[in-house]
């Protein structure tokens, strides 16, 4: 089967900032792939060259076995993109931007999945609104509509969340799932690092214009498995003994919380040090990073967004 998504050795530049270099993944027909970085890691470039709007300095891209360059129309076909900007004709209405859109594609007779489209995006009843009458979070809505009115094989989300509340969140998160059930293969760049752990089935990281990791979610978490100690003492901890001083992450009270090094620390090793200072102890765990402490561990980035309650949405 073909990939779904070949990125070959691609590389970007803007004057003296290399955007993308030697940049190389496929994804297969089916996956849910995550694309994560930080602010100006080279996403949003990687999409629009995916996306036929940027010529590149050197490599090759192509959807769905069809190159980007060469095979434009094929490869546009095959793909769908929600942009991270917003950027439509505030003068038409919600139905006439998605008629114009099907045109563009050469898609007749589209009537019925636009109405499907309009009615799980919750965009019905605005459906003959102009498009300047909507708020940011409806044309959010409308952008998705957009990149899925040609039912497209592959669908790019770049950061379709930014800016959107809990309830339109989670049923467009709904909605991408049935997409990805139906066999669609979905692509989805977010810095809420809680939804890329609970959709993505892959996930690569960039970093300054370079892929610094590739591999399965499970993988990637285990990155952080077993990463820190948590131990706490039958009485306050005083002072921490100075060998572990600077491996010492929280320290409140009875409790203490350590970076494990595992090639260099046995747990064993510490406790013994620890009862050899005078500390008690009642109970040790080892705990696990999440996604987000492994993603700043290797980006050396600030930590992303937080999200609030009730995330990428429960199963549909
Ligand atoms: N048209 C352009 N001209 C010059 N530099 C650009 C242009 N577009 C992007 N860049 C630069 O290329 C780098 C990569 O930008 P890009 O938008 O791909 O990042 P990103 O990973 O999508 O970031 P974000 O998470 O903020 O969306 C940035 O340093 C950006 O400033
Ligand atoms: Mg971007």
């Amino acid at each position: 089967m073909v990939d779904a998504i070949k990125v070959e050795n691609v590389s970007k530049r803007y004057g003296d900032l290399q955007a993308l270099n030697g940049v190389s993944f496929n994804i297969k027909q089916g996956e849910f792939f995550g694309l994560l970085g930080p602010n100006g890691a080279g996403k949003s470039t990687l999409i629009s060259a995916l996306a036929g709007l940027l010529k590149t300095d050197s490599g090759c891209l192509s959807v769905m076995g069809h190159d980007v360059v060469n095979e434009y129309r094929s490869a546009r076909r095959s793909l769908g993109v929600v942009p991270q900007e917003i950027i439509m004709d505030p003068f038409f209405t919600v139905r006439e931007t998605l008629e114009f859109q099907s045109g563009y594609y050469g898609v007749k007779n589209n009537a019925s999945w636009i109405d499907e489209l309009l009615e799980h995006l919750g965009l019905a009843d605005k459906a003959d609104k102009n498009m300047r009458q909507l708020s940011g979070g409806m044309k959010r809505r409308v952008l998705i509509a957009q990149a899925l009115v040609h039912k497209p094989q592959v669908l790019v989300l770049d950061e379709p969340t930014a800016g959107v509340d809990v309830e339109l969140r989670q049923s467009m998160w709904r909605f991408v799932r049935r997409l990805h059930r139906e066999g669609h293969t979905i692509v989805l760049t977010t810095h809420y690092l809680e939804e890329a752990e609970e959709l993505c089935d892959r996930i690569a990281i960039i970093d300054k214009g370079e892929v610094i990791a590739l591999e399965s979610k499970q993988d990637l978490l285990a990155r952080g498995l077993g990463s820190k100690l948590l131990i706490r003492a039958k009485h306050d901890i005083n002072d921490v003994p100075a060998p572990y001083k600077a491996a010492l992450v929280r320290h409140e009270g009875v409790e203490i919380e350590l970076t494990l090094n595992r090639d260099a620390d046995s747990v064993m090793s510490i406790l013994d040090g620890l009862r050899a200072a005078g500390i008690e102890i009642e109970y040790v765990s080892v705990l696990n990073d999440s996604l987000e402490d492994v993603f700043v561990r290797m980006t050396g980035s600030e930590p992303p967004v937080q999200l609030g309650s009730g995330e990428a949405g429960g199963e549909s």
